[in-house]
């Protein structure tokens, strides 16, 4: 490696601007970005399927019409984070291919099974809540196209969280049982979402040279801590229980204890072992494979254009 592409380098993280795509990088920087951006736009296309499943039974039209705007939306968020991987030198359909065959992952949240509508609103006030922590860091991140791709989708992140949390508290002021399918949802989503964040920081592998990089601005735990942070009086507000006898104000830290999350059950669903690792990898899978014949229609097209207009 070339000294002074070493020294540039290292300068422009330190003054905390941004790397771009025909910067040199160290393959090591290269390789965790491809690493972390396909994994990411992963999340947000097998994302899509939890709530889908809920599309053709929304309660109402105006129900229905919200999911399929935040569905849409997940399926653009994956579209800037391709491109944005796209730029360090992969292609999506070798990324597609990795993601169907199982050798890169989506976020452990979106294999557990969506019951009833209070999962959709729970969905979105804390999967897309916790999801705006870890992403609007990101925002400052030192690859310029990650970060650029980040301003965008934390815009739109922010109506998910809003959407899902008005949706609760309209079934809060339902019946007796719409208020316990709210609080049902709660506890089987509660510490999923706590899970998203990584393990805690002494079991996590990439996070001190992603943070020496820039990449990470916090750590997995202080993330987390902000989420629970955050989350805690919106809770009180909705008149829910989180499902954490060790959740207490801590005065002198200003900041919520908390219980421990169960992270043999995260490596487990990391690792293929959750509720709906396979049916949601065989969905993508089929969806691939069906959709074959719009991508070969649209490269002829193209193909036919280019010919036309040289
Ligand atoms: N699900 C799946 N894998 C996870 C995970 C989770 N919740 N938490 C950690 N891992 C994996 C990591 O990928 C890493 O494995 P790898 O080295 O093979 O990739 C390993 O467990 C160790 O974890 P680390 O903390 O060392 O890994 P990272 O430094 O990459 O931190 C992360 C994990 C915080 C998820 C980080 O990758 C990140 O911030 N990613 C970008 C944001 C993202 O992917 N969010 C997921 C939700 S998608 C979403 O929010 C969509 C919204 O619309 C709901």
């Amino acid at each position: 490696q070339v000294p002074e592409l070493v020294e540039r380098f290292e300068a422009v993280i330190a003054a905390e601007q941004r790397i771009e795509p025909r910067d040199w990088m160290p393959d090591a920087y290269r390789a965790t970005l491809v690493r972390q951006i396909a994994q990411h736009a992963h999340s947000e296309i097998i994302g899509m399927q939890p709530e889908g499943n809920w599309l053709t039974r929304a309660p109402s039209l105006r129900r229905k019409a919200i999911l399929l705007a935040k569905a849409q939306d997940e399926a653009g968020h994956g579209l800037y984070l391709y491109a944005a991987a796209e730029t360090l030198g992969v292609d999506r359909s070798e990324l597609t291919e990795k993601l169907i065959s199982g050798r890169q992952k989506y976020s452990s949240i979106f294999n557990y099974p969506t019951l009833n509508f209070a999962d959709v609103g729970v969905i979105g006030w804390l999967v897309d809540g916790a999801a705006i922590c870890n992403q609007v860091p990101l925002c400052r991140c030192s690859y310029g196209p990650y970060a650029r791709a980040m301003v965008r989708v934390c815009k739109e992140e922010s109506f998910h969280q809003r959407q899902g949390y008005e949706l609760l508290m309209t079934l809060m002021h339902g019946t007796e049982a719409q208020r316990a399918m709210v609080q049902d949802a709660v506890d089987r989503w509660w510490w999923p979402s706590l899970m998203m964040f990584g393990p805690p920081d002494g079991d996590s592998p990439n996070t001190a040279q992603s943070m020496a990089w820039r990449i990470k601005r916090h750590t997995n735990d202080e993330l987390r801590q902000r989420f629970v942070d955050m989350t805690v009086p919106q809770a009180e507000h909705l008149g829910v229980t989180l499902p954490d006898p060790e959740l207490r104000w801590n005065e002198e830290r200003g900041s919520w204890d908390f219980g421990e999350p169960d992270w043999s059950e995260l490596m487990r669903v990391i690792k293929g072992d959750g509720p709906c690792n396979t049916q949601r990898i065989e969905v993508r899978r089929a969806a691939h494979e069906d959709g074959a014949w719009v991508r070969e229609a649209a490269a002829a097209y193209a193909r036919k254009e280019k010919e036309r207009h040289g």
